[in-house]
Parts: structure tokens; C-alpha cells; sequence
């Protein structure tokens, strides 16, 4: 297993780019499944989520072919509408491929994805709705095994917000008999790039972006040509990499008003920030207050950004309260800040940061999540001496050669295969 050592305490400076948006890649790839023929998808950046999705697409009888960061999908009538567990278990959003099988071919059987490091991650809101679109649903063996032979419209009303489940509805719902209305429904960007994907196909979907989808859905949809959208955590993570050094960075191939909950947070903080159209920049600063956060569907702060903003935390002046809204098991990166010299109290939901600029000293630490991997580069980054980052294959899921990124922008950051140091 390769690991990331960094040798902190340099303030970073430059520009960087980022990739294209796992999140909103992952359902744009499992969308294809809806029709038959050749989509090209641009963008797409190279994760090992990505490479999981492709096995699962190959398993399901597709072709495809990766050059750079496009990727192409011939869609073909799978084999077997299975996706199996030694295929799923790599990658929980595999349940995302449910709701287009079931709809184009009216049957799926697909593996419980199990729960994750960051929490149980249930999936009851992609499987009730589907049961009211009139789908069979029983769950044996650890699987999923759904039967429809035509969705038929309904109003969902979502008991709480799942981007997840937004999407898995949404995509099935375009081929269905009627009307869906989607309430209570996911407003991320991934979202609306999916919609808007889903649109180029021939569905017919309006409201996306709000609490109220509603899908009309068609007879059949039609391959297509699509770009994913940048990755605002990605743009957020390397924004934080700038403020966290006391560094002047600017992250350009971003959507600034993706992360306008982040930026609120970071000026309200101190940070001077100046955003362009497709452009953020934080120039250097020397001191920065604590502020507190509660993560919350967007357009509130993303939970996806909330280990990263901790590690920034450390090093404000005052104490900062987090508070982690969404999942029941998202701060295992405080054990690890804390093995760095940070001065952190956890109380379930609550992480209570006291901040002192100078603070982290370089440990080796492990990485237990994705976004707590990055947490723990950033906080390497503002370390003094050497912290070496274990278990980087959690980082390698969800962010597309970050440390060449930093590295670009300065940072003394160098990935080796593990025992080769
Ligand atoms: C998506 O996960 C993202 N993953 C997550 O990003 C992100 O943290 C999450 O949305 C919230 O924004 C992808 O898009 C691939 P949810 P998802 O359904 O869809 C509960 C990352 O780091 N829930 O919005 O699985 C759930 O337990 C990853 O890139 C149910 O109770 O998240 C959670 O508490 C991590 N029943 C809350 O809803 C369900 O059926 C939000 O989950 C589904 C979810």
C-alpha cells in the first residue's frame, strides 16, 4: 500500500485545475445503462471509483474505452442483470446501476453495498420509492432483487435529503409510465448535472436543482455526448490547502457558487477571497478566527468538506465548533489530528476545535476515510516536520493525483509504494 509523506510549514502559491466531479460522474456512468448504444462522457476524472464502475459497466455487457478523461460506454443488453458483491463491496454508489436496470429491463438484482467507515449508510430511500413506482422489491442473501414490469408515476415524498436516492429515483423515473413528482429531493449540483445529462437523452425532467423534480417519463432515451462538471470538493479541498499554509492559491476549472457555503465560511473567518467566473483565490493570510460549522444538504456545507475545514481549524485563532449533521460517524480524522499535537474534543456530533496557529507537528498517521485522508494531507501540509499518511488508497477513491496537484502549487509532498522508504 503506497503512502504520502509531506514535510510541512511552506506556504503554497500558484494555480491549479481541477478534475472533473467523482460525484456526479459515478450516476452520469450508471445512467448510460438507460440506453442502449454509444454515450461519451468528457471529464471524467481517474479515480479508483471510477475503475470500479467500469468493471461493474463491463460485467453488465458494456464496452469501454478510456482515453485521458474520456470515456466512452457502448451500452449493450447485459447478460445478466446482476451486480454482484465482489463488484459492489469495492464501491457502495453500484446501487445507483438499481434504478436504471430496473426501469429499461424491468428486473435487477444488486448487492446490498453494506455500510461504510463514515457510517451504516442504509438504503431504504432508493427502495421504498422504487416499491411505489409499483417495483417488487424483496432483499435475500445480501442482495437486492427487484422486478417491475412497468414503473408507473407516483409523488415521492423523501423523509430526509439522499443524494443517492434522488438520483436512483430520478433516473428510473424517466421511464416510467406518467408523472414522478420528487419532493423533499436532493439539490446538489450532481443532481442537476444528471438531470441535464438525463435530458440530452430524451428525458423529460424540470425542477432539478430544487426540493421538487418532476419526471415525465418517456417511452425510451437515446444515447448521448455529456461533460461532467468540476468537482466542487476537490475545488474546496485545494482551497483549503492555500488558506492552511497561509498561502496565495488559486483554484481555477471550478464553479464558485458550488461552494459558496465554504467560501462564506472562510471569508467570515478572515480569509480574503476573490471569485471569477470559473475561478476562486485565497490569498495569503497570517491569522484566522475560528468559526463554527453544522454540515447540511446543499446548498448548505457540504459534509464532504467538513474533515478538511477541521484540519483549517486547528490553526485559527479561537475554538471552533463542527457539528456533523448528516452522517453518525464522519470524525475518525480527530484521532489522528489529535496524534498531530491538535486540541480537539469530540462529543458524538460534535467536535469542539480549539485552535493554535503552529501547533500540529508532523506523526505518521492513517487514513480511515476518503475525505479524511485529505484532511490529514492538509494538516501534513501545515505540520512542521514530516507526517506520513498511511492507507492512501482511501485518498486515491475520490481525488485525481492530489499530491501532484500540491505538488504544482510548491507543496514538498511525495507519494512512495510502502516499504520503499
Ligand atoms: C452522496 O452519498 C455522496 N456520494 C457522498 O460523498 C456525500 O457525502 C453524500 O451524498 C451527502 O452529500 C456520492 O455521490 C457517490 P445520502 P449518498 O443518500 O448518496 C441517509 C464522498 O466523500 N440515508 O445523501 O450515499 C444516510 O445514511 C462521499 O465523496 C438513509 O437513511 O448520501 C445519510 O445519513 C461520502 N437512507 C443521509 O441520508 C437511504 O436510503 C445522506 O445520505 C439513503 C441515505
Amino acid at each position: 500500500m503506497d503512502v504520502i509523506i509531506i514535510n510541512g510549514g511552506r506556504a503554497l502559491a500558484g494555480t491549479v485545475a481541477t478534475s472533473g466531479a467523482k460525484n456526479a460522474a459515478l450516476p452520469l456512468l450508471f445512467s448510460s445503462l438507460l440506453a442502449e448504444g454509444e454515450h461519451i462522457y468528457r471529464n471524467v476524472p481517474r479515480l479508483k471509483d471510477i475503475d470500479s464502475t467500469e468493471l461493474l459497466l463491463r460485467h453488465l455487457n458494456c464496452k469501454i474505452q478510456r482515453t485521458g478523461n474520456q470515456f466512452k460506454v457502448s451500452v449493450n443488453r447485459p447478460d445478466s442483470l446482476v451486480a454482484p458483491y465482489d463488484i459492489v463491496r469495492k464501491m457502495r454508489a453500484s446501487i445507483l446501476c438499481l434504478g436504471p436496470l430496473l426501469a429499461r429491463y424491468g428486473k435487477a438484482k444488486v448487492s446490498l453495498p453494506g455500510g461504510c467507515a463514515i457510517g451504516s449508510r442504509p438504503i431504504n430511500l432508493h427502495i421504498e420509492p422504487l416499491r411505489q413506482l409499483g417495483a417488487t422489491i424483496d432483499i435475500e442473501n445480501g442482495y437486492v432483487i427487484a422486478q417491475a414490469s412497468k414503473l408507473v408515476g407516483d409523488k415521492i415524498v423523501f423523509e430526509k435529503v439522499t443524494v443517492g436516492g434522488t438520483e436512483n429515483i430520478m433516473m428510473a423515473a424517466t421511464l416510467a409510465r406518467g408523472i414522478t413528482v420528487l419532493e423533499n429531493a436532493a439539490m446538489e449540483p450532481e443532481i442537476v448535472d444528471l438531470a441535464h445529462c438525463l435530458k440530452k437523452m430524451g428525458a423529460r425532467i424540470e425542477g432539478e436543482g430544487s426540493s421538487v423534480i418532476s419526471i415525465k417519463g418517456v417511452d425510451e432515451l437515446h444515447p448521448c455526448e455529456h461533460r461532467v462538471i468540476p468537482d466542487r470538493i476537490e475545488a474546496g479541498t485545494l482551497l483549503i490547502s492555500g488558506a492552511i499554509t497561509g498561502g496565495d492559491v488559486r483554484v481555477e476549472n471550478c464553479v464558485p457558487a458550488d461552494i459558496q457555503a465554504l467560501i462564506t465560511k472562510m471569508r467570515e473567518s478572515g480569509f480574503d477571497l476573490e471569485t471569477g467566473q470559473d475561478w476562486v483565490r485565497v490569498k495569503a493570510c497570517d491569522e484566522w478566527a475560528a468559526v463554527d460549522i453544522d454540515t447540511a444538504p446543499h446548498p448548505g456545507f457540504p459534509t464532504d468538506l467538513q474533515a478538511q475545514f477541521m484540519a483549517l481549524m486547528t490553526q485559527a485563532r479561537g475554538t471552533s465548533v463542527i457539528t456533523e449533521q448528516i452522517f453518525e460517524n464522519r470524525f475518525m480524522h480527530v484521532q489522528e489530528l489529535l496524534r498531530m499535537g491538535a486540541n480537539i474534543t469530540q462529543k458524538s456530533q460534535v467536535a469542539i476545535v480549539h485552535g493554535n496557529r503552529g501547533e500540529l507537528s508532523g506523526a505518521q498517521v492513517m487514513a480511515t476515510d476518503l475525505r479524511a485522508s485529505a484532511c490529514l494531507v492538509l494538516a501534513g501540509l501545515a505540520a512542521t516536520g514530516e507526517t506520513v499518511v498511511n492507507r492512501i488508497y482511501h485518498l486515491d477513491r475520490g481525488y485525481d493525483h492530489l499530491e501532484k496537484k500540491l505538488q504544482q502549487l510548491g507543496a514538498r509532498i511525495e507519494r512512495h509504494a510502502e516499504g520503499s522508504i
